[in-house]
């Protein structure tokens, strides 16, 4: 049979990325480019920005993503973009790439929601098995996700407040590390002897969800009380005892997850996949539960256009398209 290439477009934040995959398991190509120096003089994302970035890489990197594929644009199946959720000026650029795409070469159009994208950049390394249970971390989520068949998301858990990423970026910001802080963060933990002890947000006994500005305020007070004593900020000690807070909740909630849904796989995807503590303590306990925990590589983790092809991939199997009036959706429910 003739190969299906689905040629995919993410500009949900701050990564514009096109990608061309093959079946919805060969990564033909997958382009990326971060905004990240960009916006780090800024301490964070400027969304008018991002948009404006969007829009002066969008074209060269369809170009590239299908030179690197070594395919025509006649080989082309079906044209996917990231419909949301994210910030509306980013996601409207490739929403209007896809659907002028797509009008242009008669191609099915694809809109992918840009959790199912972190969830099925899985799918690109491993073979899923259902039920399963997904935990998603990144700058702008953070939800625990039952899935009892191919494309069937349910949100058991979300954070009340900030993102687990948006909580690290925070934290290290006050510590006065560079934007994006995860990364800073994580290295320092690892590096600390001891840590300072910071709360736990458990919630209600049985909830699934998530809070971290309790976490973010017990740490700015711990740097403000350094401040005013004129003494030496503990960010190693600091990063420990906040990384252990983040990964204790993220991993016994993951568990119980498992345990509840009776889950055949543990998945772990986003940015926040890339935290070295999180994946080690989130293996030990999946080894324990008796699941396999499945992480697709640091690449595919953060924002990515494969991803969104994989997810899209399925939708395609089922010709689910969407029409040409697609609209980005900022709040775009999974
Ligand atoms: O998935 P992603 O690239 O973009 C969003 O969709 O948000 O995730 C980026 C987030 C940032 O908040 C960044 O600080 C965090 O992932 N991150 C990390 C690590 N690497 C990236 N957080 C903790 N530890 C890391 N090693
Ligand atoms: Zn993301």
């Amino acid at each position: 049979a003739k190969p299906v290439y689905i040629l995919a477009i993410e500009t949900s934040c701050d990564e514009t990325s096109v990608a061309i995959v093959e079946n919805g398991k060969i990564i033909r190509s997958n382009v990326v480019s971060s905004q990240i120096e960009t916006h780090q003089r800024y301490g964070g994302v400027v969304p008018e920005v991002a948009s404006r970035k969007h829009v002066e890489s969008i074209t060269w990197m369809l170009q590239e993503a299908v030179e690197n594929a070594g395919i025509q644009l006649g080989d082309l199946s079906a044209i996917a973009v990231t419909q949301g959720p994210g910030l509306v000026g980013a996601l409207l650029v490739g929403v209007v790439a896809a659907k002028a795409l797509a009008l242009s070469l008669g191609l099915p159009l694809i809109g992918v929601h840009h959790i199912a994208g972190h969830i099925y950049a899985n799918q690109l390394v491993h073979e899923l098995e259902y039920p399963l249970i997904a935990l998603v971390v990144s700058g702008g989520h953070t939800e625990l996700v039952h899935m009892e068949a191919p494309g069937r998301f349910r949100i058991i858990g979300r954070t009340r407040d900030d993102a687990a990423g948006e909580a690290y970026d925070k934290v290290a910001r006050a510590m006065g590390l560079p934007y994006p802080g995860g990364p800073h963060v994580d290295r320092l933990a690892a590096a600390a002897e001891h840590e300072i002890t910071m709360p736990r947000a458990w919630l209600e006994a049985d909830s699934y969800d998530f809070s971290f500005s309790g976490l973010k305020s017990a740490v700015l007070n711990v740097v403000n009380q350094s401040k005013m004593r004129g003494e030496a900020l503990q960010t190693a000690q600091i990063s420990k005892g906040f990384q252990e807070s983040v990964i204790d909740v993220l991993v016994e909630k993951a568990a119980r997850a498992v345990r509840e849904y009776g889950a055949k796989q543990l998945l772990l995807a986003g940015g926040v996949a890339a935290n070295k503590g999180l994946r080690g303590r989130l293996a030990e306990r999946a080894e324990q539960l008796g699941v396999p925990l499945l992480v697709p590589p640091l690449s595919l983790c953060t924002d990515n256009a494969a991803m969104i092809a994989a997810a899209a991939f399925l939708k395609w199997d089922k010709q689910e398209f969407s029409q040409l009036d697609l609209k980005a959706e900022p709040l775009l429910k999974l």
